[in-house]
């Protein structure tokens, strides 16, 4: 009987996404990967915090400042644990991290559910609470968590599953035990590259999953990238969230590794789709050098606050593959072009241009299940950030080679009477007296 219930109640926890009481809602910060690989030190990243300070761009919300690879040296200490690299932090991980918070962040680390980082430094299989007592004695409260050197099934004889539920046990045995620490439990962000459709169970064991390989700093990459996500995007709420990969805003003429070619309008897309597909935002360039531009794009509020909203956690959607494409096509050089859904401001609409020239785009309101039909409604640029006005029905838009808009509508009262087709639908559309008006 008492395996019986154990069985039930284990069957109940294992449906259920983790809510541990953090990591509600997408992570927005900096990561060292995409600009530094492994050639960094602590003044150069203290350089690169300070940087998001002066931005304005923590306070627009990038409150975590991580650690990607290559932090450590290659082997452990007598102990088993890990060495931080004294070369690269000779104040030690303890300060580092103080310091960090000393301006506002909150810090976090990396490390790899098999033997070794994809870096070749120490992994945390067979280490993993060792490692996170650690990470949390250094003051890290957010742990990124890789897939490489991973020991054979005849080992583990567990699935990619069970290699992060190791850590995810280890999370919470630290978080259960007595003192508690005043530490708040890990994030645990999952890095195993969507080989295993993680945004299925991932949301278990994790506040984040990666869903693709990694980005590139041009835009077949970010098209790519899109193109996964948009058959993916119900996938994603509160507490966890497909991660769509570290950005890449920014990387452009030699900056970020490798250095990128994204135009304006290429980023702003790639910012865009991001922000609204409920994505972690992880600044991967160098802000030292960025150019108004890249600091616009990533402290756009009227975006920041739809990633961030705290009432409607689900991401946008496709309605209408448009394009080339037909509907639930793969194509992974034309994504999805139109997608919608809900906000606490109002309803949210995308339209992506992956075209390689400029294009007039169109849809109606009644495409999108957030909008209430035989309604009006105003139509805010989240780009251009000005009220343009009124909208029935249709929305035209001119989308630049590889651009965005992003509309943001409120509802604005009845549309005038008479307006045809009396249905957004044409099926079953009836008169009041139950004579069909279409069929
Ligand atoms: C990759 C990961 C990257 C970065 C890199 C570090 O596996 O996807 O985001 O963390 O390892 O070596």
């Amino acid at each position: 009987m008492r395996s019986q219930v154990l069985c039930i109640l284990g069957a109940a926890i294992s449906v259920a996404a983790l809510n541990n009481g953090v990591g509600k809602l997408p992570a927005l910060g900096y990561n060292t990967w995409n600009v530094f690989q492994c050639d960094y030190n602590e003044t150069v990243l203290l350089a690169q915090a300070k940087s998001v300070v002066k931005h304005g761009l923590l306070k627009a919300g990038y409150e975590w400042f991580m650690l990607d690879d290559c932090y450590s040296l290659k082997n452990r200490s007598a102990k088993g644990e890990i060495i931080a690299d004294p070369a690269k932090f000779p104040s030690g991980m303890k300060a580092f991290t103080s310091q960090l918070k000393s301006l506002g962040f909150k810090a976090g680390i990396y490390s790899d559910s098999g033997y070794k980082t994809c870096g070749g430094f120490p992994g945390s299989y067979g280490h993993e609470a060792q490692d996170l007592a650690t990470f949390t004695s250094w003051g890290f409260t957010y742990l990124k968590y890789d897939n490489c050197y991973i020991p054979f099934d005849n080992i583990t004889q567990e699935n990619v599953y069970g290699r992060y539920e190791r850590m995810r046990a280890a999370i919470e045995e630290a978080a259960s035990t007595k003192p508690r620490s005043s530490a708040p439990p890990m994030q645990l962000a999952l890095c195993e590259w969507g080989w295993q459709q993680p945004w299925i169970w991932a949301s278990r064991l994790g506040q984040s999953w990666r869903s693709t390989g990694d980005i590139r700093p041009w835009w077949s990459a970010l098209a790519s990238i899109i193109n996964s996500a948009s058959f993916i995007a119900s996938h994603t709420n509160f507490y966890g969230r497909t991660d769509l990969d570290m950005l890449e805003v920014g990387n452009v003429g030699g900056i970020g590794t490798p250095s990128g070619n994204l135009t304006f309008d290429e980023a702003k897309t790639h910012f865009t789709a991001w922000a609204l597909l409920k994505s972690p935002l992880l600044i991967g360039t160098d802000l030292t050098q960025a150019t108004a531009e890249t600091v616009a794009i990533l402290g756009n509020e009227d975006i920041l606050r739809i990633n961030q909203d705290p009432n409607v956690g689900e991401a946008l959607a496709p309605f209408r593959w448009g394009g080339n494409a037909a509907d639930w096509t793969f194509d992974a050089r034309r994504p999805a072009s139109y997608w919608t859904g809900n906000s606490s401001y109002g309803v949210v609409f995308m339209a992506i241009n992956s075209e390689d020239e400029v294009k007039e785009m169109a849809f109606n309101l009644t495409e999108s299940w957030a909008v209430r039909a035989g309604r009006v409604y105003e139509v805010y640029d989240l780009w251009s950030h000005t009220r343009n006005g009124t909208v029935a029905r249709e929305v035209k838009v001119t989308v630049p080679a590889h651009g965005v808009s992003a509309l943001l509508l409120s509802d604005k009262g009845p549309e005038k009477a008479g307006m045809e087709p009396y249905c957004a639908g044409w099926w079953q559309c009836t008169w009041a007296n139950g004579t069909y008006y279409s069929n």
